[in-house]
């Protein structure tokens, strides 16, 4: 996601980035928040409105909110500061592209990773860049705690279908899987919308949803 015209996100990010983790360093969550408590991470938050009311949600969890795009994190950030009664003790944002995640956390350190409306790269040759490549699900297999969970939202049926192929040769255990979100009440009784979500929820588009589990 690329935002235009929002030159003003550099100075806002700079006079607030005691809401970003900026260290070059591995991070252990425990180190950067307030509270000792369980700590999930979003890859691509895009605007920001999913992670932004699941921390509101739950305040006995703590929220990463990973996006590459600066301005993007300026949006979200600012977002997230203009909600009433917010005091943002359990999100932090962090401007880092989700690769070689190994290198930006320490290992058993995540209790959940949300991949919200991932990039789909639709075209075959670009398949190992998807977030839900085995590589990557190796990797998020190492950054999790035992049962830890994994959350994939996506409008996009051939990443749906390759994700749950990818899962099928991970050590992950699927735990559910739906190709109509908004026709299952159980998983929609919890369910916090992203922007993304709600476009294509709008125009009559079908939500796909898995959640699978690391489970030794
Ligand atoms: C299609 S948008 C979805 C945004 C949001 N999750 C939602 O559902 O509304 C994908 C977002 O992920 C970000 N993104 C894509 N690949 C990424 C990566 N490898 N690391 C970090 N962010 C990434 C993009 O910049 C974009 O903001």
């Amino acid at each position: 996601m690329r935002l235009r015209n929002k030159n003003w996100t550099k100075d806002f990010i700079e006079e607030n980035l005691k809401f970003l983790i900026t260290t070059e360093e591995k991070i252990n969550p425990t180190k950067f928040f307030l509270k000792k408590q369980d700590t999930f991470l979003e890859i691509g938050c895009g605007k920001g409105q999913f992670v932004i009311n699941q921390a509101i949600e739950n305040s006995n969890k703590n929220f990463i909110a990973m996006e590459k795009e600066s301005t993007v994190i300026g949006v979200a950030l600012k977002k997230a500061l203009n909600k009433e009664n917010f005091n943002l003790n359990n999100l932090l944002f962090l401007n880092r592209f989700a690769e070689n995640l190994l290198d930006i956390f320490e290992v058993n350190s995540l209790k959940g990773i949300f991949l919200n409306f991932s990039d789909p790269w639709p075209k075959a040759k670009h398949y190992k860049k998807r977030l839900t490549y085995l590589t990557f699900l190796e990797i998020y297999w190492e950054l999790l705690e035992n049962n830890g969970i994994i959350e994939i939202k996506t409008d996009n049926d051939q990443l749906y279908n390759f994700s749950l192929d990818q899962i099928k040769e991970s050590k992950f255990k699927v735990l559910y899987n739906t190709s109509d979100l908004y026709s299952n009440k159980d998983l929609l009784k919890d369910n916090i919308p992203t922007e993304y979500e709600q476009k294509f929820h709008s125009i009559g588009k079908k939500i796909n949803k898995i959640i699978i589990k690391k489970e030794v």
